[in-house]
């Protein structure tokens, strides 16, 4: 049975796992630098890549050992090269260098992306390609219809800000921290979503982009007009996200053939009005609705242990570059 060893420092998580290629995820942590980034209202680049030089070694080493394994045990060594903050990706990238080097194993560099795209594979032996993916994260904001491994149709990106990022950045104006995400969708349950007149960026546009600059700025209007109770305005902007959602979706499902599935990913699914939301639109266009575990929808290893799974067989060379930005 393969195993892979997984390694994800793109943003602020650092994460190692093993991952076999019956979906099995034999080992995994997770060290958060939430608290370190608290403070200042959102992921530091400097402090993210120096707590992934701290803390990557030994967390492999912990996951190595919940495993009762070694390198020796592992059929590759998969880790993030990118697109994400540069100087936690080369934290993890030259890390599974020097493992791939000192094991004897081939290194398989993961676009970040990718594990993502293909993590509802891990979760839900049963779902094919080709199927439709909303990743929606702090950092990502994008349509795609997945074909195959390493087979990516972009239908739609943001043309500004990611979906999670006008979530945080809403938290940001409202007081209510980092990251924002929860705290707005906490918030938003107790508001009335029709309170606060927000705009719908782009809804009814031809190409199915995204854009939340705008609502951004909006929400920043209605909080300084003092008119509105911060209540509403969550709620407000939550119902403007999923009506902006949903138009985009609705007009990028209607150009994509056969799929079987509407997939969801990124840390934004973990908002339940969106889910339902989403549930729905799936269930208009007659596809199955998948949403992974919330564990495997934020960032994590075992999707990239598990991409490398899917990517057995491939060997890139040390030489390899971590890469701010890549797109599929
Ligand atoms: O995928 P992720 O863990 O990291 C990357 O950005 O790659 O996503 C984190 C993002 C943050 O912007 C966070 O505010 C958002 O996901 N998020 C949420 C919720 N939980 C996390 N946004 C809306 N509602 C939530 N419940
Ligand atoms: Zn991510």
């Amino acid at each position: 049975m393969a195993v892979v060893l997984g390694i994800e420092s793109s943003c602020d998580e650092t994460a190692a796992a093993l991952v076999d290629g019956e979906r099995r995820i034999l080992a995994q942590r997770i060290a958060s630098q939430e608290a370190a980034h608290a403070p200042y209202g959102g992921v530091v680049p400097e402090i993210a890549a120096r707590a992934h030089a701290e803390r990557l070694a030994p967390l492999i080493e912990a996951t190595l050992a919940d495993a009762g394994m070694s390198l020796a045990d592992c059929d590759a060594i998969a880790a993030t090269a990118g697109p994400g903050l540069i100087g936690g990706v080369i934290v993890g990238l030259v890390t599974a260098k020097a493992l791939a080097m000192a094991s004897e194993k081939p290194l398989i560099a993961i676009n970040h992306l990718e594990g993502h795209a293909l993590s509802p594979r891990l979760a839900d032996p049963a779902l094919e390609f080709p199927y439709a993916l909303l990743l929606v994260s702090g950092g990502h904001c994008q349509i795609l219809r997945v074909e195959g491994v390493g087979q990516y149709q972009r239908l739609a990106t943001t043309i500004d800000d990611a979906l999670g990022e006008a979530f945080d950045k809403t938290a940001k104006i409202l007081g209510l921290g980092y990251p924002g995400g929860p705290a707005v969708e906490a918030l938003a349950r107790q508001g009335d979503p029709q309170a606060v007149p927000l705009p719908r960026p782009l809804k009814g546009s031809r190409d199915p982009h995204f854009s939340f600059a705008g609502l951004k700025s909006a929400v920043l209007r209605a909080h300084e007009s003092g008119e509105y109770a911060d209540a509403d305005i969550a709620a407000s902007f939550q119902q403007a996200a999923i009506e902006c959602i949903a138009d985009r979706l609705n007009r990028a499902l209607g150009k994509m053939d056969e799929v079987t599935a509407l997939v969801v990913a990124g840390g934004v699914a973990a908002n339940r009005p969106i889910r339902d939301a989403l549930k729905s639109i799936a269930a208009k266009h007659g596809l199955q609705f998948v949403a992974p575990p919330q564990a495997l929808c934020t960032d994590n290893a075992a999707m990239i242990a598990w991409a490398g799974i899917e990517r057995l067989g491939q060997s890139d060379p040390l030489d390899t570059l971590a890469r701010p930005r890549w797109p599929l």
